[in-house]
């Protein structure tokens, strides 16, 4: 299968589990919370490896190199969002608009990243 359309069946799969997640509410049913963290563990394994088999064929460009780094920015506050949210630490209506805010960016960054390397 192509890796464009393996890593949309992934990412898709953690915003779906994250809405429904979001939409049960609190307590956090626990099979889909680590649902949503194991997809979303799997995804970064799986482009992680992608995309360093790719390095191996092809130098990173400049656009590769930033939205690759954007990507694991987004990443980064995504799983501290999302820890502070399970634990229910800080504001959590600000957080919560964090963890969207980044779950777009990392889809989008992660999708032309995607694109214009392995279309
Ligand atoms: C690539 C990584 C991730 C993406 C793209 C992502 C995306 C999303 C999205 C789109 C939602 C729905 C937000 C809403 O409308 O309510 C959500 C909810 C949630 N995510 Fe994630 N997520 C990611 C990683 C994580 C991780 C690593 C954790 C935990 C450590 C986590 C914990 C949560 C929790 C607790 C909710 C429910 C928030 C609520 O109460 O509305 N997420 N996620």
């Amino acid at each position: 299968m192509n890796k464009i359309v393996i890593s949309f069946i992934f990412i898709i799969g953690i915003i779906v589990t994250g809405i429904i997640l979001g939409k049960l509410g609190k307590p956090y049913n626990g099979i889909l919370f680590n649902l949503h963290k194991l997809i979303s563990v799997g995804t970064v394994i799986y482009l992680g490896y992608i995309l360093f088999q790719h390095t191996k064929i092809q130098a990173m460009d400049k656009m590769t190199i930033t939205l690759t780094i954007i990507s694991i920015i987004s990443l980064i506050i995504l799983m501290i969002s999302g820890s502070f949210m399970s634990i229910g630490k800080g504001n959590y209506t600000l957080i919560r608009i964090f963890h969207i805010i980044t779950s777009t960016s990392f889809t989008v960054s992660t999708g032309v990243l995607l694109y214009f390397n392995f279309r």
